[in-house]
């Protein structure tokens, strides 16, 4: 097809003198692409301005690994890749040939040759681009919307399983532990410590199974902000006694010290005893998990002045473990998160490296935060060799702010 080179440059740069289109005629290449031809890559490097003479092309970019969305298709009279060339950046997107494509050529310089003889074509040039920018941007950011709202709706989904199942399961477990209760406390069971050793397990399986479930039910309610806080005074010391005592056998079977410091006065404070009961538990039980037989793990506690909250108290939970690795610090207190690979956890409770439903720290959060305080962990990464440890710091306001919900 005969390509009438100046008539499609005029057209296009309606501003150009004759003798300038002539000689621009003379700078670019006229290429015909078949169709399905990547002319231009996202993210590469790539130097050439194109004029649509005749055919289509698909603009598309990657919003992520998976998907290529399409911007816009361009015909004839249409250009493409000036953003490389203005930006000097790489090409902002995919630029594809739907059919047979002929397309005027221009190499860096003819391009800024042009540019630069005629100010009303670099603007319009400009304009463009930034026209081109923005709606990029904006179909960026509906895309993000989309995706928000899907990954809220599959939340949402998570959240009424988690509901639903608990429930459900709780009602046979019941069953299923009050039948054990009365198999235990069978003369005949009694006699056999074979059997007595079965139905001992069975008790203590379906408690952990009720625990498990609880604290399902408590993660979905922190979730949709349903968790009730109650304001009675509490105080922590007690808090911490009764702790030691529940896990005074764990403690022992692993050759752990916990101690607890107390510094200064600690007051009644205003709180939740069933929830700062579960926060320190969880703390507790973490750092049990991932302290090696024979460490040492300090609560010690304070009352400080924070800005933002008033007076609270100031709690570490520290151990002599492993540590965590500053890239999991944050995302060990969302739900369902675990550090390494599930399947190598041992099981047990509190045993080393005991796994769990990844639920425990985002209770935790759930609970402080509900409380009007925060939480986060310092470590200085995990090693099993050097034991660098992990300090749980805690933040909790002598009372609850008005704004929280709960009950007074
Ligand atoms: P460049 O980034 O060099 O290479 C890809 C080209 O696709 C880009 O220049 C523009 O010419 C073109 N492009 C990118 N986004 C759009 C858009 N929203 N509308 C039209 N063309 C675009």
């Amino acid at each position: 097809m005969e390509v009438d080179v100046v008539g499609t440059l005029r057209a296009a740069f309606p501003d150009l003198e004759n003798d300038a289109l002539e000689k621009l005629s003379g700078l670019v290449r006229c290429t015909t692409y078949p169709p399905d031809t990547l002319i231009c890559k996202e993210g590469a490097y790539e130097y050439v301005f194109y004029l649509i003479v005749r055919g289509t092309v698909a603009i598309t970019k990657h919003f992520d690994s998976q998907n290529e969305r399409v911007l816009r298709h361009s015909t004839a009279g249409d250009f493409f890749g000036e953003m490389a060339l203005i930006q000097d950046e790489p090409r902002s997107a995919n630029v594809r040939t739907i059919d047979d494509t002929t397309v005027l050529e221009f190499d860096r310089e003819v391009f800024e040759h042009l540019m630069a003889s005629s100010p009303n074509l670099a603007w319009r040039m400009v304009r463009t681009t930034f026209d081109r920018l923005r709606s990029n941007d904006q179909a960026a950011l509906s895309d993000l919307r989309d995706a928000l709202q899907t990954l809220q709706r599959l939340d949402r989904a998570k959240l009424d399983f988690i509901e639903i199942a608990a429930h459900e399961l709780r009602t046979p477990l019941t069953v299923i532990q009050g039948y054990a209760d009365v198999l235990r406390s069978d003369t005949r069971i009694q006699a056999d410590s074979n059997l007595r050793t079965v139905i001992d397990g069975v008790v203590n399986g379906t408690a952990r199974l009720h625990d498990v479930m609880n604290r399902m039910l408590d993660i979905s309610k922190i979730d949709t902000e349903t968790l009730q806080v109650s304001r009675v005074p509490v105080l922590l010391q007690s808090v911490f006694t009764e702790l030691k005592h529940d896990f005074q056998d764990a403690l022992a079977e692993r050759n752990l010290t916990l101690l607890i410091k107390q510094i200064g006065e600690i007051p009644f404070m205003e709180a939740d005893p069933n929830l700062v009961y579960k926060i320190f538990y969880h703390l507790l039980i973490n750092a049990i998990k991932y302290t090696p037989d024979g460490g040492t793990i300090t609560i010690t506690c304070w009352v400080t002045e924070v800005e933002g909250m008033g007076r609270a108290v100031a709690v570490v939970v520290e151990d002599t473990g492993i540590g965590i690795d500053q890239r999991h610090q944050k995302a060990i207190f969302e739900k369902f998160y675990q550090i390494g690979e599930v399947a190598l956890h041992s099981s047990g409770k509190t045993s080393f490296k005991g796994g769990g439903p990844g639920l425990g720290l985002a209770l935790v959060k759930g609970a402080v935060e509900a409380h009007g305080g925060m939480v986060w962990v310092e470590s200085r990464g995990c090693d099993e060799e050097t034991l660098p440890g992990s300090a749980f710091k805690v933040l909790l306001p002598l009372r609850i702010p008005d704004n929280m919900s709960g009950e007074s």
